[in-house]
């Protein structure tokens, strides 16, 4: 079908000193991957989002991949994570051997809070995992405190929150890891594909960079001829005593060189759809059928626009939208529990009823950066009009 405003796959346009970037990566007589960008790019985004370490990484995904391995789980160990989030804040923990407790979220910011978090802490929990679901930055910092000296892991998923702040802090640098995406949905995107991990602890400084490029290292030894007894060496990567398989999980320079291009403009992108954010929720303030997470300030950087629908006609409001308006919406974040990969493997029961009752009445409104003053005018006068009209 073909709609006039589409829920686009693309967050953002490019500007010219971004596509010069890119072309002066792709000329210069270097090599295309692991070089100057990516030192430049994991330098920027310490000084940007505040972090000790940051290492690039090409997707989100891999930076869960990463945190989970990390984790290094043994029998019985559960990692906590909302039924409510995109799958890959879940299964990398199951591949490294998690045990999974789905944790339920709050109605009005759609994430997890301190207390749905604390209803699943056991003396088997190991790790959580906080999503910074839509953009809004969830109460990190308390649940951070909650389980402060219980030795449990805390992966922040910033996925969709970069550039999200609670009171001065930048979300992902709360937790003992940060992991951040570039994908081409997001806020901001490093040509379709990229990530990012971060930490403040100096423990990972080489780990992570070995786990994430085949074992590479260099040699313990001084060497006399470059080329002797190989170019580098290739190691097994320990922590605390135990080995941990790598992988390939580099992010290439092209993709590197936009990504500093774009943490010039990051602020200027969010702040720009949060005006936007807020603008559109007010001019629905008569229509209190869609309930709206309203924050106009920089702990929301509405990656995602979204309203629960309260008056049980959700599926016949996407459907004019969409027909008789040719406006897209969609919902999303179908509960993980309800996914068949994780019905299969057991965790097909989930104790979440906001997360279900929110995805049931969910709407995702078309929101990339990319649409014109105009188009927004356009989906609010379809909003109130096909409101009216149910
Ligand atoms: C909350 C969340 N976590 C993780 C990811 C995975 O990101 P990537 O596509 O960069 O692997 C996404 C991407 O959609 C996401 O929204």
């Amino acid at each position: 079908m073909n709609f006039k405003i589409p829920f686009s796959g693309r967050g953002h346009a490019y500007v010219e000193s971004e596509i010069e970037a890119v072309i002066e990566a792709m000329h210069a007589p270097l090599s295309l991957t692991q070089s100057k960008y990516k030192d430049e790019f994991e330098k920027s985004f310490s000084d940007y989002a505040g972090s000790k370490y940051s290492f690039t990484v090409n997707t989100a995904t891999s930076a869960l991949e990463l945190s989970a391995q990390i984790c290094q789980f043994k029998n019985n160990d559960e990692v906590i994570i909302p039924s409510h989030t995109y799958t890959s804040s879940a299964y990398p923990f199951l591949k490294a051997g998690a045990k999974i407790v789905w944790a339920d979220i709050d109605l009005q910011t759609r994430v997890v809070t301190k207390e749905t978090i604390e209803a699943c802490l056991t003396k088997n929990t190991r790790a959580i995992v906080v999503p910074h679901l839509y953009g809004f930055g969830a109460q990190i910092d308390e649940i951070v405190e909650l389980v402060e000296g219980m030795n449990i892991v805390v992966v922040e998923d910033a996925a969709q929150s970069l550039g999200v702040r609670l009171d001065t802090r930048m979300t992902g640098t709360f937790a003992d890891f940060g992991v951040f995406s570039f994908h081409s949905h997001k806020n901001m995107t490093t040509l379709g594909e990229g990530g990012m991990i971060t930490t403040n602890d100096s423990k990972y400084k080489e780990l992570i960079p070995m786990l994430r490029h085949n074992g590479h290292c260099g040699f313990n030894f001084e060497r006399e001829n470059y080329w002797q007894p190989a170019m580098g060496n290739v190691d097994l990567p320990i922590l605390d005593n135990e080995p941990i398989m790598p992988s390939n999980y580099c992010l290439g320079e092209v993709e590197c060189a936009i990504g500093i291009e774009l943490l010039k403009r990051i602020d200027q992108l969010n702040d720009q759809k949060r005006e936007r954010a807020i603008y559109f929720i007010d001019a629905m303030q008569d229509f209190d059928q869609l309930e709206f997470h309203r924050v106009d300030n920089d702990r929301h950087n509405y990656h995602l626009l979204v309203a629960m629908d309260k008056s049980g006609k959700r599926d016949s409001f996407i459907r004019k939208m969409a027909f008789d308006e040719g406006i897209q919406c969609v919902v999303q974040y179908y509960p993980l529990n309800r996914y068949d990969l994780y019905q299969k493997l057991g965790y097909g029961e989930a104790n979440c009823p906001n997360a279900d009752r929110f995805f049931d009445n969910m709407i995702s409104f078309p929101f990339q950066h990319m649409l014109t003053d105009s188009e927004l005018d356009q989906i609010i006068d379809s909003t109130k009009r096909v409101l009216k009209s149910l």
